[in-house]
C-alpha cells in the first residue's frame, strides 16, 4: 500500500483512531490534511508527521459546522490541488435513553456524529469527482448494527451512517468513488477511557471491554486504522458500500459470551 501523490483528509485526527489513521497514511507517503476541532492535538499530529519526514497540515474544523467544513475543503484543494481520500473519524460519545436524553444532547450527538459525516462527504465528493475518483471511509461502530443500553443518540447516529455510506457508494460509483464504513468494537482510545471514567468503577468497565471480544482484549487505534488505510488503498479496489467490522469477534456469539457460556443448553467444554 503506497499513497504517493495522494492527498488524504483525516477528520478527528488529533486523537485515537483518526490520529492512528493519519500516521498510517503519512507513513505510506500520502500528503495528509489533519482535521480536528481541537487545535492543540491536531497541530501535534501534523507536527509529528512532519518530524517523521512526511507532509501534513492542520486545519481547525468542527465537522458539525457547514461553513467550517466547506472552507477547510476549499483551502485543502487550493493548497494540495485535490483530495483522493477521506477518512472520517471525528465523533463524540453520549449517554442517555430515549427519555433521559435531553433534546440538546440529542441534537449535539447527531450534529457531530451524523451531520458531520454528511457534511464532510458533501463537500469532499465534488472535488473527488473532478479528480476522477477517490475513496471515502466513514467510522461507524458495532453500534451501527446493535445497541448498547443508555446510548440512544449515539446508536441512532451510528446506525444512520451506514445508510449514508451505502447511498454514497450507490450514487457515486459511476464517478469511480468508493465509500465504505468501518465498524470498530471496543478500542482503547481517550473516548473509551472517558466513557469508562463516568462509571463508579472504571476498572470494571475496562475489564468488561477486554472480555467483550473473542480475542479477549480491546483493540488498538492502529488495528482500526489498518483497516481504514486498506479500504482507502487500491488493494480494496473492488470494495464499496461495505460495512467492515473490526471488533475482535465481539459480534460473533449470539446473545453475547455470557449467554454462550451458560444459556445455550450445550455442555460447556
Ligand atoms: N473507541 C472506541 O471504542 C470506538 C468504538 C466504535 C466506534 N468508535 C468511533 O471511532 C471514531 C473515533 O473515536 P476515538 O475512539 O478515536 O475517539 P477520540 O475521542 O480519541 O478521538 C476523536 C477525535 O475527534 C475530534 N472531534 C470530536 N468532535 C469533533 C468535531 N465536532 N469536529 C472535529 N473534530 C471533532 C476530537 O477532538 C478527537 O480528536 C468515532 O466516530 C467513534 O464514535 C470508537
Amino acid at each position: 500500500m503506497n499513497f504517493t501523490n495522494k492527498v488524504a483528509v483525516v477528520t478527528g485526527a488529533g486523537s485515537g483512531i483518526g490520529q492512528a489513521s493519519a500516521f498510517g497514511f503519512a507513513s505510506r507517503e500520502a500528503v495528509v490534511a489533519v482535521l480536528d476541532r481541537d487545535r492543540e492535538s491536531g497541530e501535534a499530529t501534523a507536527a509529528h508527521i512532519r518530524q517523521q519526514g512526511g507532509t501534513a497540515s492542520f486545519f481547525a474544523v468542527d465537522v458539525s459546522v457547514p461553513n467550517e467544513v466547506k472552507s477547510a475543503v476549499e483551502e485543502i484543494v487550493s493548497r494540495f490541488v485535490g483530495i483522493d481520500i477521506l477518512a472520517h473519524c471525528a465523533g463524540i460519545q453520549s449517554y442517555g435513553n430515549a427519555v433521559s436524553t435531553t433534546e440538546e444532547g440529542w441534537r449535539k450527538t447527531l450534529a457531530v456524529d451524523l451531520d458531520g459525516a454528511f457534511l464532510v462527504s458533501k463537500y469532499v465528493l465534488p472535488t473527488m469527482k473532478k479528480r476522477g475518483g477517490g475513496s471515502i471511509v466513514i467510522t461507524g461502530s458495532t453500534q451501527s448494527l446493535v445497541a448498547h443500553r443508555n446510548s440512544a443518540a449515539y446508536v441512532t447516529s451510528k446506525h444512520a451512517i451506514v445508510g449514508l455510506v451505502r447511498s454514497i457508494a450507490l450514487d457515486f460509483a459511476a464517478n469511480n468513488i468508493r465509500a465504505n464504513c468501518v465498524l470498530p468494537g471496543a478500542i482503547d482510545t481517550p473516548m473509551l477511557r472517558w466513557g469508562a471514567a463516568r462509571d463508579p468503577n472504571p476498572e470494571r468497565v475496562i475489564e468488561a471491554c477486554h472480555k467483550l471480544a473473542l480475542l479477549g482484549r480491546m483493540g488498538t487505534p492502529e488495528e482500526v486504522a489498518n483497516m481504514i488505510v486498506f479500504l482507502s488503498s487500491d488493494l480494496a479496489s473492488y470494495v464499496t458500500g461495505a460495512t467492515v467490522v473490526v471488533d475482535g469477534g465481539q459480534l460473533v456469539p449470539c446473545g453475547g459470551t455470557a449467554f454462550q457460556l451458560i444459556g445455550t443448553g450445550a455442555e460447556p467444554e
